[in-house]
């Protein structure tokens, strides 16, 4: 009798608040896909560190209860195994039960390149949505501005360099040399460091990882002030959902510079290839979960520990409706009973 009433009250709530059923969940899928890449750190195997979290984070999503769609993952159908954009995840409740329809973003490894050098910064990520609720972008560049809560508003895709930072040094009470501005370091971004150079601000030139660089921006006390220059346009989504969870500032505008670019762009449903793009235009889901788990060691996150027959991850949990932000430090004892657990 206990177990029919159970499953009722589960069938006409469950799924309705996606980030409260889901969040934890969610967790789990970075959790394994950031176990599994860490195990390779430092191999110089690239690839293989991608394909690990990859097939690591498939098989964990497909113990959720959701009907969920992969809206940017590793890419096409016919390029990538697994998490391609389009695919379908997630269960279905033995008994039935209605399960909710999500449209997740993947990242199953950011920094494929740190974890293969043992670099800080590299990390397992995903955001999720109810239905519609993130831009399915295409894979090309994204020109990205990201600072954080006080600074909405306070800058322009346009505007000179030199007047953008003199506007976050403004509503952040300090010079604009006393900024930390986070750039990728690449021959295309030559320009803006000079221009930041020369108005004076400093400057943490990052080998990749812009993601978890704009989530930093929105976070006070990470000692990073703005991420500024091009990077991936679906890591720009999956920031966005982030940004949009710590109240921060985005701005984004898609490069296309290539004809098979706006051919692409137009199949995709994107009618204006220049507009810029806001936190809430990347990422508009009224409900969104942003999970993120360090592989290497970064400014939010830990990497990966392992000792003996334990692991420890540090996590990092946003959710926007329920305004959640959740540091998770997990110890896995999945291994065994004689796993020590330490109080740090
Ligand atoms: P990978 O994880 O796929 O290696 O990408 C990392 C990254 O640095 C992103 O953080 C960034 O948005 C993008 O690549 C920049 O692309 P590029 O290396 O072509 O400049």
């Amino acid at each position: 009798m206990t177990a029919v009433v159970k499953t009722e009250a589960k069938a006409r709530t469950f799924g309705r608040n996606i980030e409260s059923d889901l969040a934890s969940r969610f967790l789990r899928v970075v959790e394994t896909a950031a176990i599994a890449s860490a195990h390779t750190m430092g191999q110089g195997e690239r690839k293989l560190s991608d394909q690990v979290a990859t097939e690591a984070m498939r098989k964990t999503m497909d113990s959720i209860p959701m009907r969920g769609t992969i809206v940017i993952g590793e890419g096409e159908r016919d390029e990538a195994p697994m998490l391609y954009i389009g695919e379908k995840v997630g269960a279905e409740f033995p008994d039935g039960t209605e399960v909710p329809e999500v449209d997740i973003a993947v990242d199953p490894l950011e920094g494929t390149n740190l974890c293969a050098t043992g670099a800080p910064g590299a990390i397992t990520v995903l955001a999720a949505s109810e239905s519609g609720g993130l831009l399915n972008a295409p894979d090309c560049y994204m020109e990205k501005i990201v600072v954080g809560p006080s600074c909405k508003g306070a800058v322009d895709i346009d505007a000179p360099v030199i007047d953008n930072l003199k506007n976050i040094a403004k509503r952040m009470h300090r010079d604009v040399e006393d900024l930390v501005v986070i750039v990728l370091d690449r021959p295309r971004h030559e320009k803006l460091i000079a221009d930041i150079r020369k108005a004076g601000a400093r400057i943490r030139l990052i080998g990749d990882g812009d993601l978890s660089a704009g989530i930093a921006a929105a976070i006070i006390g990470t000692g990073v002030h703005a991420v500024m220059g091009s990077g991936g346009a679906p890591e720009g989504v999956i920031t966005a959902a982030a940004i949009r969870c710590l109240n921060g500032y985005m701005l984004g505008r898609l490069v296309i510079d290539k004809p098979e670019l706006e051919e692409r762009i137009a199949r995709m449903g994107i009618k204006d290839k220049d507009k810029i793009y806001e936190a809430e235009d990347l990422a508009p889901g009224k409900q969104l979960i942003f999970a993120a788990t360090g592989v290497t060691d970064g400014s939010l996150m830990k990497g990966v520990r392992f000792f003996g027959e334990g692991t420890r991850t540090s996590s990092v949990i946003l959710t926007l409706r329920t305004g959640k932000v959740r540091f998770i430090d997990s110890i896995h004892l999945e291994k065994g009973p004689d796993v020590k657990v330490r109080f740090v």
